[in-house]
């Protein structure tokens, strides 16, 4: 998709909150810091329209970005994050478990896992728990800028194992630093979406 309007239609806490008028959605999901919001600053051709940080935990609410209007990226607050409380915690967990198992317009996940790293517990339980609520998923490995292209085999492999994935599971090697990946999962977007 060309994409040239993008609009922050709202930063929500509660499903009463959530847009309507029937936009398909797709989420991004991860650990702090893993680069969501990059990614979706990639998709849209922008360099800081989602906002990010070196500092983990930069997201905090569920942002509903209008895109092109026709379709919602839902950039969505990182887990794993230390230095909040534990009770803010579960509040995040409860906020995004609540947006991912009875959003009716959500048409896919697309969890991010680091290039250069096993999955984590975290990243295990989020992958296990997607799979549990049949939601469609991409596993998208970021940061792949990071490790020599004769080491991307190496990383899927080790991803893939980690998260216990079918070997038909879609996966993508991705970079907002270099855009690679950008239109492949593009592609899954727009086929989930129905775009
Ligand atoms: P939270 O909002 O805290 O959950 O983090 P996030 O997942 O939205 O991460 P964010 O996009 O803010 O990126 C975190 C840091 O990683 C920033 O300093 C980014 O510049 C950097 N980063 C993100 N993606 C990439 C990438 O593909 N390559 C490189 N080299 N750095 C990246
Ligand atoms: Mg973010």
């Amino acid at each position: 998709m060309e994409v040239h309007e993008v609009n922050l239609t709202i930063s929500a806490v509660a499903p009463k909150q959530y847009p309507d008028g029937g936009l398909p959605e797709i989420a991004l999901a991860g650990r702090s810091n893993v680069g969501k919001s990059s990614l979706i600053n990639t998709l849209i051709n922008r360099k800081a329209y989602a906002r990010t940080s070196s500092q983990p935990g930069k997201t905090q609410t569920l942002n509903f970005y209008n895109v092109e209007q026709q379709v919602y990226f839902v950039d969505v607050p990182g887990y794993g994050f230390a230095k909040v409380s534990k009770k803010a915690r579960e509040a995040f967990g409860q906020m995004i478990e609540t947006y991912l198992s009875t959003r009716k317009p959500l048409r896919g996940v697309i969890l991010l896992v680091d290039a250069r790293h096993d999955p984590s517990e975290d990243d295990i339980s989020m992958y296990d728990w997607l799979t549990y609520y049949d939601i469609p998923l991409l596993v998208v490995a970021t940061k792949s800028d990071k490790i020599a292209k004769g080491k991307w085999n190496q990383s899927e492999s080790r991803i893939r194992k980690g998260l216990g994935m079918q070997a038909s599971a879609p996966f993508i090697q991705f970079s907002a630093e270099t855009k690679q990946g950008k239109a492949v999962v593009w592609q899954w977007i727009e086929q989930q979406a129905a775009l």
